[in-house]
């Protein structure tokens, strides 16, 4: 078999066999096919597509190409949960502790982010001593003493994935359906779980900016974890404002503790039930109703609070910590006029958070763990001049190019607005 035979295959539309998937994985992984026929390779994907069929034997030949987990040691049910990553999302540790506190295990391998906004390993890395490097054993030690684990990955998952993302950054080819999915879904296969939920964003600050885009994203995510044995279930969300109350690494472990105490913003709470719910019914034991009234009753008992905190403490962290305020200034950015909010752009938050050094513009910068935006008024609420609109935690009291962009991404209508719906779709 030769490579440029699959890319000349591929360049007429032409749907590409197993063997031909798997030659072209396993080559490019060893080094055999060079970058420059695996970019052609990529890019006549990029303009060809590939079916479900196709995609799914992509993503099997990338979870082959590494270690998988190993969760059979686990009584019970394990699931999973993805973000394709918003603004202020902060749902893995809202969800987890739920989950795991009605005796369902979910095991999380979780990056860092690049970009934005910090990733669920910076957020958690804000609680002091809280330690994401972990051994296998001390990986099996949590789950099993906790319901849930959130690790960095250390394990060899899918070294093709870490490949083919540095190739299809600096090729133009990131933003491919099959590529996406084949890219997610592999790393959610090898990680191990029963059954997945993916919660698709949708919107500014998202990958996928229209909700076709997103929904044709979902089912081919979809399609793939069914094939492969593994219930998935995708949720898509609303990123046309920022998710919750606060964007910035202790500030969102903030958010997700006093949610899981009670006190929460409504588009953090909907989209918690909502995820958690889907987790529930993907395990097959659970109706919708049995879903949420145990939800409910984990939330009101204090159950799933005090699950997070045995997670926190298993993993080394402080639970104390996440109430220290590290930042130097607390700086509002007010409203210039009166009216509704209509828009709050997400992206631009994410961006301002990341000026205020929460997020990273490169691999190397050092993220600050203190810092962020406190967002106080949402789509739908009314303002009056002279309200505060965002808190800026900050270290630096430079901040007129950082409240710009943030009253520039803000929307305010003469008229009332309503208030937008936080879950758009369910795909099963
Ligand atoms: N997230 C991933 O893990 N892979 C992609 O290709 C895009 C988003």
């Amino acid at each position: 078999m030769k490579i440029i035979d699959l890319i000349n295959k591929k360049k007429r539309s032409a749907e590409l066999t197993k063997e031909e998937i798997e030659f072209f994985i396993d080559g490019f992984v060893k080094g055999q096919i060079p970058d420059y026929q695996a970019s052609a390779f990529l890019m006549s994907i990029w303009f060809n597509g590939m079916n479900n069929k196709e995609t799914s034997l992509l993503t099997n030949a990338m979870v082959s190409s590494g270690d998988t987990m190993d969760l059979s040691f686990i009584k019970g049910k394990t699931v999973d949960k993805h973000s394709t990553g918003g603004v202020g999302d902060k749902l893995s540790l809202t969800v987890s502790p739920i989950i795991a506190s009605l005796g369902i295990s979910l095991a999380k391998m979780s990056g860092r982010g690049l970009g934005h906004t910090g990733g669920t390993i910076d957020k958690l890395e804000a609680i002091e001593g809280l330690n994401t490097e972990l051994t296998k054993e001390q990986f099996n030690k949590t789950i099993q003493e906790t319901g849930m684990v959130i690790a960095g990955q250390t394990a060899n998952l899918v070294p093709a994935d870490k490949k083919l993302y540095a190739l299809r950054d600096v090729t133009g080819t990131v933003d491919s359906i099959p590529l996406i999915a084949s890219s997610i879904m592999s790393k959610k296969i090898a990680s191990g779980a029963n059954s997945i939920v993916l919660d698709v964003k949708v919107g500014s600050g998202a990958f996928m900016k229209t909700i076709d885009e997103a929904r044709e994203l979902a089912s081919v995510m979809v399609s793939i974890g069914e094939s492969l044995g593994r219930k998935t279930i995708a949720v898509l969300s609303n990123m046309d404002q920022p998710i919750g109350r606060y964007v910035g690494n202790r500030l969102e472990v903030l958010e997700a503790y006093e949610l899981l105490s009670g006190e929460y913003e409504e588009d953090l709470y909907e989209l918690t039930v909502e995820i958690s719910k889907q987790l529930l019914i993907s395990t097959g034991d659970f109706t919708e109703d049995q879903a949420v009234k145990a939800i409910e009753e984990s939330l009101a008992s204090g159950k799933a609070l005090q699950t997070f905190k045995r997670f926190l403490e298993a993993q080394g962290g402080k639970v104390d910590s996440i109430f220290n305020e590290k930042h130097k200034f607390k700086i509002a950015v007010k409203s210039p006029r009166d009216g509704y909010i209509s828009k709050i752009d997400s992206e631009e938050v994410g961006m301002a958070s990341l000026m205020l050094g929460a997020g990273r513009e490169n691999k190397d910068s050092v993220i600050n763990h203190a810092t962020g935006v406190e967002i106080h008024k949402k789509i739908g609420n009314k303002v009056s001049a002279g309200d505060t609109l965002f808190t800026l935690y900050t270290d630096t009291e430079n901040i007129n190019e950082i409240s710009d962009r943030l009253l520039n991404a803000t929307v305010i209508n003469e008229e009332r607005v309503e208030k937008t719906n936080s879950i758009l779709e369910v795909v099963k």
